[in-house]
């Protein structure tokens, strides 16, 4: 039986990140500029906890300024919003990233639209959502363009391909179909309201995945040799009862991994694919913020 050809994010996720520092150094010699990432925590979640100590870790070694703002769950709105005012002034800082999700007391939407849209590294800001959707030059959602870097180095070409995208989030599932959209591909978004799903997910020649339900997609919802992009990161019990009865979990991703394996052509691992290239685009996009603050052509 055929077994889908693995796309390895490390590889992928490195890579970009060794052009990245080579960014760097070439900005600081050439302009004597270095580009400054904010990263802002508010609450103590542990996976977020993660992922922030990873963006912190990655821009230094990339050569950037960094600076990590950790801010107690209680932390009001309005603290939050002035923390966010004086990053947008402070001229050491080019790209701001508001961890989320934010307590329930917090307004998500207040936060992100408060965020300069040339700060705005996570690409979440309407202004930079509407560029993307309007096809104009945008900071873009790092995830979705994590996904496109790695189908556009597998897969190569995407134009005619038919893409079905499952999830309609604004972090991943809009955005993702815009570029795919943009990369040519006839695109259809699919969400929990959509019919026969998997009729649906069977024409896709591109599938990407982001509706955070463990192993949701089954093998025989994809077309043989589709490109299968796990967008997904669900913690879930072990399989085997013994760990599953001592608490212990593991994390997998919204398509079934080993049914996928026998029928898509290309797929990406969970964890190891999609989630090791986010940091790696967030850095790209701090240099582009930086570059285009300082008037020069982003790269
Ligand atoms: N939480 C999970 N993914 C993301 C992301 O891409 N950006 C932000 N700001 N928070 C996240």
């Amino acid at each position: 039986m055929s077994q889908a050809k693995l796309i390895d994010g490390k590889i992928y996720a490195e890579r970009l990140r060794a052009q990245v520092a080579e960014q760097v150094a070439k900005l600081k010699a050439d302009h004597g500029l270095q580009p400054g990432l904010a990263v802002v925590l508010v609450g103590a979640d542990p996976a977020s906890e993660i992922y922030v100590r990873s963006k912190g870790e990655h821009s230094l070694a990339a050569g950037m300024h960094s600076v990590t703002h950790k801010l107690p769950a209680d932390t009001p709105q309005h603290d939050l919003l002035r923390l966010v005012g004086e990053l947008n002034a402070d001229p050491l800082i080019h790209g701001i990233l508001v961890q989320l999700p934010l307590p329930k007391h917090i307004e998500e939407r207040a936060v992100l639209a408060a965020i300069s849209p040339d700060k705005d590294v996570d690409g979440l800001h309407v202004v930079n959502a509407g560029r993307l959707a309007s096809g104009l030059p945008a900071l873009t959602p790092c995830t979705p363009l994590g996904c496109m870097i790695l189908l556009k180095e597998t897969v190569g070409d995407l134009s005619g391909l038919r893409a079905v995208v499952v999830g309609r989030s604004v972090l991943v599932g809009r955005p993702v179909a815009q570029l795919l959209l943009q990369s040519d591909c006839t695109v259809t978004i699919a969400h929990s309201r959509t019919r026969d799903l998997p009729a649906v997910c069977r024409e896709a020649d591109i599938l990407v995945a982001a509706v955070g339900r463990p192993r949701m997609i089954r093998g025989d919802w994809i077309k043989p040799g589709a490109a299968v992009i796990d967008v997904g990161i669900n913690r879930v019990p072990f399989d085997d009862p013994v760990k599953a009865a001592a608490g212990r979990t593991k994390v997998v991703g919204d398509v079934h991994f080993k049914e996928a394996m026998e029928v898509a052509g290309w797929i990406t691992p969970v964890p190891g694919g999609v989630g090791l290239m986010t940091v790696a685009v967030l850095l790209q996009n701090t240099v582009t913020a930086a570059r285009r603050q300082a008037g020069l052509e982003a790269s």
